[in-house]
């Protein structure tokens, strides 16, 4: 008989468990096994710990371990005896279908309305194909060799201007790094504060699920901070640093107002927490100029994040970091430890495209699609959903469609999804999914011809769920 090994069951990426939306723990322990036993990964005859050690484990109550066992012995996964160690039984190792979550096994939808994603058929294929091939052309050999691990300073510099001149950013190139995307900023940035002791990182909640989890995963506490209509919160935060998104918070749609922002300066200011300004999606405000970045008003006290992922592609994974001087050589050593230095000739094919205002070209073109897609978007929600309404500001790739407090978000996902459609609600995003409710619906994906059809086939799938 095989024990499995301490490490197998201490290896938290292995074994961390993630319940999927109204999912109990019990539940989530008891899949998880179940498909691990089902893949093979813990084979037949292996033996587990006692659900006392397994709930220590795993920091969950006994209760939810010896519960899941028992299920799993019922389903004729395991076998139980008094005093004995659980053990796997012989089952027929099949694979179970990927979770839902896992994209590749989800079909197409109809309608995709996701709310974090552009349209990726709008990137300058030509143009980057010019840049990039000019640039392995041209670069200088040093280019293909490790280098800083800041990045290129074709590019730092660029973006220095550009950041000043369209965000009110102030820094030098020296202070730039460049990242794998603002998740790798983030990952970077929270490593140096637990280097530096930090415990406790607070969000806006809700947030982006994603940076809750990066969070948790490096084992720092996880704070929420609620957000209302002027934005974060900022009464009562206590916590090293702040995650925050001030130009459109991420997901209501929220500007942080002038008093909030100078209370969020004035929280850092006397407890020296830290504050790291998400500006994801800055570029696309339709009714006005996007109001200036956080950092512009004291840039000791910030860390800046953008990023390509809205303007050009997801999967170019370029994005940067604007960082305090006292700031800059921790985190530059994070990321030549994590991966040397982000991929140089991509870095010096973005800066042509700045340099020759191509890049700006190309987001005042998508900005007018995107604006097109959500005036009908809003137009069409109205019609179909009179009696609920549109949060947040002219901005970004999604709207939130409000629902009435304890309406079942999830449930609507779901109908949603059964009928091809794809969106996102609103209490996944938050902290313990307590928060308020509604649905995200994205529109960078949804071609301005369907949008109709897809909040008409929208309101048809929930509406049941509506009452
Ligand atoms: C709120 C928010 N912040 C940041 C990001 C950017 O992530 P990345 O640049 O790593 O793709 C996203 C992308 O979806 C986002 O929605």
């Amino acid at each position: 008989m095989t024990r499995a090994t301490d490490e197998q069951f201490d290896e938290a990426s292995f074994w961390s468990l993630e319940p999927g939306p109204g999912e109990s723990l019990r539940a989530c322990l008891e899949r998880t096994l179940r498909q691990a036993i089902r893949e093979g990964s813990l084979r037949a005859g292996v033996e587990l710990p006692s659900s006392r050690r397994l709930a220590a484990q795993l920091g969950v109550s006994r209760g939810v371990a010896s519960d899941a066992y028992a299920e799993l012995e019922a389903q004729g996964y395991l076998l139980l005896a008094t005093r004995r160690a659980p053990v796997v039984a012989q089952v027929p190792s099949v694979r179970e279908p990927a979770a839902a979550t896992h994209a590749a096994a989800v079909p197409s939808p109809r309608f995709d309305m996701t709310p974090t994603t552009p349209d990726v058929t709008l990137f300058p294929r030509r143009r980057w194909a010019a840049a990039l091939a000019a640039a392995v052309r041209e670069a200088p050999d040093d280019a293909l060799d490790y280098g800083d691990s800041r990045g290129s300073l074709l590019l730092r510099a660029r973006l220095a201007d550009e950041l000043g001149r369209t965000r009110g950013v102030i820094c030098e190139p020296d202070q730039i790094i460049v990242v794998q995307g603002a998740t790798q900023g983030l990952d970077l940035v929270l490593r140096a504060l637990r280097d530096t002791n930090a415990a406790r990182v607070a969000v806006e909640d809700p947030s982006l699920d994603r940076q809750h989890k990066q969070i948790r995963g490096l084992g720092l506490e996880l704070a929420g901070q609620p957000v209302d209509r002027d934005g974060l919160i900022v009464g009562g935060l206590e916590a090293d640093a702040v995650v925050v998104s001030p130009a459109h918070q991420f997901p209501t749609g929220a500007v942080l107002s002038g008093a909030r922002r100078r209370e969020l300066l004035a929280w850092s200011r006397d407890c020296g927490g830290l504050i790291i300004e998400d500006d994801y999606d800055a570029e696309f405000r339709y009714d006005r100029e996007p109001v200036r970045a956080l950092q512009g008003l004291d840039p000791d006290r910030v860390v800046y994040a953008g990023t390509t992922a809205k303007t050009l592609a997801p999967s170019l994974r370029i994005g940067w970091l604007v960082v305090p001087e006292r700031l800059v050589e921790p985190l530059a050593a994070l990321k030549e430890l994590l991966d040397d230095l982000s991929p140089t000739l991509e870095q010096i094919a973005l800066a042509q495209l700045i340099e020759g205002g191509h890049y700006q070209r190309h987001i005042r073109r998508a900005r007018a699609v995107y604006r097109t897609r959500r005036d009908r978007l809003v137009g069409a929600l109205a019609r179909h959903f009179p009696g609920l309404s549109v949060f947040g500001v002219a901005a970004g790739l999604s709207v939130m469609l409000e629902l009435p407090a304890g309406a079942d978000d999830h449930g609507m996902k779901r109908a949603a999804g059964e009928a091809g459609i794809r969106v996102e609600a609103l209490s996944g995003y938050s902290i313990d999914d307590r928060g308020r409710r509604g649905l995200l619906i994205g529109y960078g994906r949804l071609h301005e011809a369907a949008v109709d059809a897809a909040v008409a086939a929208l309101h048809r799938a929930v509406a049941p769920e509506l009452g």
